[in-house]
């Protein structure tokens, strides 16, 4: 599949902005810059309208808290998300409020609102990265997160830093052009 790293089309301005930076200024988040996070988050769309998202947050200076989201990151995200001032956990509430069967957009409606929240994000000046990688019983564990609930992502939010602060590989790869495969290898006008 061909990737290429133009801009084919008109973007919105938040669109094109956006990215995954590990550099972070030694800036705390405004508090209200934090609710409007999550208030875009609030007015994503979802299944239902069962909005099955939940935030664990934490700004640097709540050092007990923040620390335990940090430590859930595994040590290749821990090292730069360190620098991050505010942590998020992102997760998904699995079972429908109204009857409490499973709900299967749980997960895509956390990503829709993600999405949303980063892109108010960059709108505010401010980097979010996601992650993946974190440890799944240690979030379980340092955050009593119950079973109903599963821990999806951890965000590292901030004002972007200096990337010259990063160890040597970080900084190859935010120099490195970002790519995505042309639509001509996900877009059909056709069935499969
Ligand atoms: C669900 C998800 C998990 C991710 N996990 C990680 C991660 O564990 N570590 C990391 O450095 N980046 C992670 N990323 C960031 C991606 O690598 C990044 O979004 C991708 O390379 C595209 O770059 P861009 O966001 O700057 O456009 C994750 C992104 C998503 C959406």
């Amino acid at each position: 599949m061909k990737k290429s790293s133009t801009i084919e089309q008109p973007l919105l301005e938040v669109i094109e902005r956006r990215r995954s930076s590990r550099a972070y200024a030694d800036k705390p988040v405004e508090p209200e810059k934090i609710k409007a996070l999550f208030e875009a988050a609030r007015w994503a769309p979802s299944s239902s309208n069962e909005q099955p998202w939940v935030y664990i947050y934490a700004t640097k200076e709540q050092t007990e808290l923040w620390s335990k989201l940090l430590n859930t990151l595994l040590e290749g995200n821990r090292i730069w998300a360190n620098k991050a001032p505010l942590l998020v956990m992102a997760l998904a509430r699995k079972n429908f409020l109204a009857n409490e069967k499973p709900n299967g957009s749980a997960r895509y409606d956390l990503g829709a609102a993600n999405a949303f929240l980063s892109l108010q994000a960059t709108e505010l000046g401010l980097n979010v990265h996601q992650m993946g990688g974190f440890n799944r019983e240690t979030a379980k564990a340092e955050l009593n997160i119950p079973d109903t609930h599963e821990a999806v992502v951890v965000m590292a939010i901030g004002y972007p830093g200096d990337v010259e602060m990063l160890a040597e590989n970080f900084k190859l790869r935010e120099a490195a052009p970002r790519e995505r495969y042309v639509q001509d290898s996900f877009v059909m006008n056709q069935s499969f």
